[in-house]
């Protein structure tokens, strides 16, 4: 065991509320947009940092990824609830799956990707930078912390993409059977942008234009929801929105942009 795992986890206990498949949404992206830096890891190792009361979203990012990316993925739930890794530990499925306990510090393991889902919610928007820092410290090189929040059934989600260089890209992604308006997506901003959906913010300059994008679109709606999501979506790349991916993510009711463009101000 390394000194880093020794150390007592960096973080605080959280409620554990967790869902079956309320992750989907990012998992799906994370098999699509960081599958190269998994198959190209030396070890194929992925953190799912604060899995819950329950270890299932980490039993279905283990078979997502490995279904989807690298059959040999290893991937270690970490949880600082010392209760919750014995909970969790029956459904462990050694290499492929296994539990510890950890913190922001990754219990001194060095992952390529660390999923940490509805963890700094809980936490206060000062705390957000540092843990960041922790745990993109101890990545592997070329590695990622994929941060976000969802709601109970993962019908709305933001999360942001970090790598050692700091923030890269915000993704917000919905249901879009069930959308009522984009406006939605706002209460699932990631922690770093949840408290700055004011006046005179990029993120909520954003979440406003994106709602406008939609009211325009209104009349695509006959289409489908899909349609008039794409449509929104492409308006508000032609408005000046730095978009990026293209329709065949748009089409899962995506949005990505890059940190910069959303970024809080200083
Ligand atoms: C709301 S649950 C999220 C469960 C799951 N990730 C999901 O999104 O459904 C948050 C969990 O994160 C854990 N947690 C909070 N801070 C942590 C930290 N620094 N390191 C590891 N786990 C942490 C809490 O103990 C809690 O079980």
């Amino acid at each position: 065991m390394s000194g880093a795992a020794r150390r007592r986890p960096l973080g605080v206990v959280t409620r554990g509320t967790t869902n079956p498949n309320r992750l989907r949404r990012v998992d799906n992206w994370i098999v699509s947009t960081c599958a190269d830096r998994l198959r190209t890891a030396a070890v194929p190792l992925v953190v799912d940092l604060g899995y819950g009361a329950t270890p299932v979203t980490a039993v279905e990012l283990r078979a997502r990824l490995a279904a989807g990316v690298r059959r040999d993925v290893r991937l270690v739930g970490l949880e600082i609830a010392p209760e919750r890794v014995a909970a969790a530990t029956p459904a462990a499925d050694p290499p492929g799956l296994t539990f510890a306990r950890g913190g922001f510090e990754l219990a001194g393991l060095q992952p390529v990707l660390v999923r940490a889902f509805n963890v700094l919610r809980q936490y206060d928007e000062r705390e957000v930078p540092d843990a960041w820092r922790t745990m993109t410290a101890a990545l592997a090189p070329g590695g990622a912390l994929i941060e976000g929040t969802c709601d109970e059934l993962g019908r709305l989600a933001g999360w942001l993409l970090i790598d050692a260089d700091g923030p890269r890209t915000l993704t917000l992604a919905a249901k879009l059977t069930t959308l009522g308006s984009p406006a939605e997506l706002a209460e699932r901003l990631p922690k770093a942008l949840i408290h700055r959906n004011v006046p005179g913010e990029p993120v909520h300059e954003l979440i406003r234009a994106l709602e406008g994008a939609w009211q325009a679109a209104a009349p695509y709606a006959t289409f489908g929801p899909r349609q008039r999501w794409l449509r929104a979506v492409t308006q508000l790349r032609d408005t000046g929105w730095p978009v990026l991916d293209r329709p065949h993510r748009w089409r899962h009711g995506e949005l990505t942009l890059p940190w910069l463009s959303v970024a809080p101000r200083p």
